[in-house]
């Protein structure tokens, strides 16, 4: 496991060059994607390089990693909206090629392997650990599933809803097992608030307590983390 500490926007270059490297390499590459607010800002990014020219979506396979259930697609929380409206929509990406683990189990992991497999998994961090919709106590052999979300996870996201009780209880998450098959993972995590659980992923015990200590079992993951995230490390 690689760990890179930088600033902010150091780390979302970095992140965005590695992205760019891998479809520069094989312009159909599979990609897990992340939604939160930490991913805005590479998104915006990615916008930015494919807006130069840098680089081509074209032919990239797109797997999103999580969205809620109960949610319609339009609902200003889905994450389907979110990623229209700060990725998708502003590049030039085949819709057909894009896909979400929505009402899917078994069929989203077939879809995956027909595709080849995932070449990067682009993760954050919950403040409980958790990655995707993977709460803590997730088998670390788990698959794409529907999941109960933790009450620390819907008050976390409440910020984006009117109230806590409006966030949905459950939600569609990739597996563990899932993410892990990929051949390239990179977490990012920003903030004060994510440096607990950036500790104990990369300093406690391997656990399913902790759902990202799993990606230090993983031969090509990083971790890149602006200076507050790798605060306690
Ligand atoms: C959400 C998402 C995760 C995301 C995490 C961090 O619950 N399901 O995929 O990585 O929380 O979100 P944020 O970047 O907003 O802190």
């Amino acid at each position: 496991m690689r760990i890179i500490i930088s600033t902010t926007g150091e780390c979302i270059r970095k992140a965005a060059a590695a992205i760019s490297e891998i479809i520069k390499r094989k312009p159909n590459a599979t990609l897990g994607l992340a939604t939160g607010s930490t991913m805005i800002p590479l998104y915006r990014e990615l916008v930015r390089l494919y807006k130069k020219g840098e680089i081509d979506f074209s032919r990239v396979r797109t797997f999103n990693l999580d969205e809620y259930a109960d949610l319609s697609f339009n609902d200003k929380n889905s994450y389907h909206r979110y990623m229209n409206r700060n990725f998708f929509n502003k590049v030039n990406i085949k819709k057909l090629n894009v896909h979400f683990p929505a009402s899917k189990g078994d069929e989203y992991e077939k879809e995956i392997k027909n595709s080849g497999g995932l070449d990067l998994v682009l993760l954050g961090i919950g403040t409980n650990g958790h990655i995707a919709f993977n709460e803590p106590g997730s088998s670390f052999n788990s698959r794409t599933r529907k999941i109960k979300l933790s009450d620390s996870t819907i008050k976390s996201n409440s910020r984006f809803f009117t109230s806590a009780r409006r966030v949905p209880e459950e939600a569609y998450t990739m597996g563990i097992k899932t993410i892990m098959r990929s051949r390239k993972i990179i977490l990012l995590a920003f903030g004060t608030k994510k440096s607990n659980a950036v500790l104990r992923a990369i300093k406690g015990p391997i656990t399913e307590k902790i759902p990202a200590s799993v990606l230090r079992q993983h031969k090509d993951a990083t971790f890149i983390l602006d200076r507050k995230a790798a605060a306690q490390l």
